[in-house]
């Protein structure tokens, strides 16, 4: 493993490169001139989930660097009055899954990114309530959407996704009792399955040459709440236990990595296609 530094503006942060990509890291620096200056124009991008803990601190951090974003959510209380009033954010109330077809296919429409902050709920109702398939549903349903629509340039999908969830295009090793207890998660708690199933839609039915969309679905692991941004190592597969060990990720250090994602393409070719796991340094 190679241990690089990026400064980005002024936020550092550090990705630790899988061995088969370390030739980008000379092209890193050139790369990112190029991006900066392409992120100068403003891109669209719609969040879903956008309400949520870490749905929010994404729409932020990608209205901070003047992107001009839409988000469906089924409520703004949980938005800051300066997000709401922003000029450059476009709200839908809607319930995600109540959407038409046709309504869908306008909302992504002329969008160069969609981002899926969705979780179930931490209640009772979330978690073994109806929707069971809140993410997979809306993932797949936005990715119609996007290809109905014919777009004639490739889009990006981020799904944000957790280190529960392996990879099952790569050969991610996981001790027996953790095999265990993911599948007694798979079987008795419907939003693992929901999350797994998401991640291995964009793996499987859009999978790496669709020509319409790319994705990449970032892992992080136990989620924490901090008030700034901090160091990020950024792995291919976890480094450790998501069960018996599992590290901490900053929400606002996932929106930070998304919000890189959809605005830097050389991050973008760097994991597209892939399932990066994140944790705060
Ligand atoms: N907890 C962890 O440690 C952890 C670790 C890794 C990954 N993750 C994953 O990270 C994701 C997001 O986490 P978070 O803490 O930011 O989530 P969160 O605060 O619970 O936000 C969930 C979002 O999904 C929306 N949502 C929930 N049910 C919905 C429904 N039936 N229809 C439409 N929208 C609905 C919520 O909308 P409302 O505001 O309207 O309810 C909200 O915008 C989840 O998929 C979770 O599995 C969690």
């Amino acid at each position: 493993m190679f241990k690089g530094v990026q400064d980005c503006s002024n936020i550092r942060w550090i990705v630790y490169f899988n061995p088969s990509i370390t030739i980008r890291i000379d092209l890193l620096k050139r790369i990112t001139i190029i991006s900066t200056i392409f992120t100068a124009v403003s891109m669209t991008t719609l969040v879903v989930g956008a309400s949520g803990a870490t749905g929010r601190l994404l729409v932020e951090q990608m209205l901070e660097r003047g992107q001009h974003v839409r988000i469906i959510v089924r409520s703004t209380d949980n938005l800051p009055s300066e997000v709401i009033s922003h000029k450059n954010l476009s709200i839908i109330c809607a319930s995600i899954l109540d959407l038409s077809e046709s309504e869908m296919a306008e909302h992504v429409g002329e969008c160069d990114a969609i981002v899926s902050c969705l979780g179930h709920n931490l209640s009772f109702k979330g978690i073994f309530g109806k929707p069971r398939r809140l993410v997979t549903d809306a993932t797949r349903r936005l990715c119609n959407a996007v290809k109905e629509n014919s777009p004639n340039k490739t889009v990006k999908f981020v799904l944000m996704n957790s280190t529960g969830n392996s990879n099952r295009d790569l050969k991610e090793r996981i001790s027996f009792a953790q095999k265990c207890v993911i599948g007694l998660l798979r079987l008795l708690v419907p939003p693992h399955a929901d999350n797994e199933n998401a991640a291995d839609y964009l793996r499987t039915k859009i999978g790496q040459s669709d020509g319409v969309i790319e994705w990449v679905a970032v892992r992080p692991a136990s989620l924490t709440n901090e008030p700034e941004i901090t160091p990020i190592t950024v792995h291919p597969s976890p480094t450790r236990s998501a069960i018996f060990n599992d590290g901490k990720t900053s929400r606002i250090n996932v929106g930070y990595f998304m919000a890189e994602l959809v605005t830097d393409e050389s991050l973008w070719d760097m994991w597209k296609g892939q399932m990066p796991v994140i944790y705060n340094v």
